[in-house]
């Protein structure tokens, strides 16, 4: 069954650790990330960009596939379906279709329009029990078409966005989707430190978890962090574990064209990084 996020979260961000949230793309990541989350026993978070959303053939599609598979397979974790970066419109459209957590992404407006937007997805998400995340500053990089610039957050307002009564806050601080440039600066834990203090026990989020050194994770959770986005490690390990299985040929083997056995490696390779990450995150056995 899905879940909100809220809870998970919570008991994260009090435990000290993390959930990752892991970017879906179609039915084998869906699958390898649940099956993984289920033999570490983790809760897990399972992120759709709009643009995934369009490519898997529209929310509904995506509400009964990941539904079908937790039975399926016997899924006992927790597990949410969460909207990653969501349009205001988009936040409807996934509440419509069932799912039971949304990101109301409004950093690209003036702060009183976003305060003002957060505010009106978070009464009508509250009244039908879906968690709804929300954004101050702006996470770098790309994303699905969502581009950053990757300004810090102000303090102040993730204050005045938590108390709208979100129930995590994605808040920028120096993170960029996708690879990190070798002159990247790293984290603001500056930045970190002072949302925390102003946030209280409200979870707060890492996005651009592909490529962030262990030592900057671990100090991300321990001042509040609780849940950690990653997306662009899988797409990686999945390319780079099918590209090996066609440059050795084995595609031109047998029936090694049978989508089957072509798409095996990456779903595997797309397992192990998960289990990584979640081993790195500390949420292993916390379901
Ligand atoms: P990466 O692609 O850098 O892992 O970021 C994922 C993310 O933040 C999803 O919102």
């Amino acid at each position: 069954m899905l879940v909100a996020a809220k809870e998970m979260l919570q008991k994260a961000k009090a435990g000290h650790y993390a959930v990752a949230q892991i970017n879906i793309n179609n039915l084998e990541w869906t699958k390898a990330v649940l099956l993984t989350s289920q033999e570490v026993e983790s809760p897990v978070i399972l992120g759709v960009s709009e643009g995934a959303g369009k490519y898997m053939g529209g929310y509904n599609a995506i509400v009964g596939m990941t539904n079908g598979l937790i039975k399926d397979l016997g899924i006992t974790v927790p597990v949410a379906l969460h909207l990653d970066h969501g349009s205001f419109e988009h936040c409807y459209k996934c509440m419509d279709a069932g799912f039971m957590s949304i990101m109301f992404d409004g950093s690209h407006y003036p702060f009183a329009e976003n305060v003002e937007k957060t505010r009106k997805v978070v009464a009508d998400a509250m009244a039908r029990g879906v968690s709804v995340e929300a954004e101050v500053g702006s996470i770098g990089g790309e994303e699905d078409g969502v581009v950053g610039t990757g300004e810090l957050a102000d303090p102040q307002e993730c204050k005045a966005i938590a108390d709208l009564g979100v129930d995590f806050l994605a808040a920028g601080i120096g993170n960029i989707h996708g690879k990190y440039p070798d002159n990247w600066a790293g984290l603001s834990f500056e930045t970190l430190d002072a949302i925390q203090q102003l946030t209280g026990d409200l979870p707060l989020v890492l996005h651009g978890g592909t490529g962030i050194p262990i030592e900057m994770i671990q100090r991300a959770i321990s001042l509040g962090v609780a849940k950690i986005n990653v997306n662009t490690e899988c797409q990686l390990s999945f390319a780079a574990a099918t590209r090996s299985y066609i440059e050795a040929g084995k595609d031109l083997e047998g029936k090694g064209f049978d989508p089957r056995k072509l798409l095996a490696p990456g779903f595997t390779a797309i397992k192990a990084t998960v289990k990584e990450k979640m081993e790195i995150f500390g949420s292993v056995g916390k379901a």
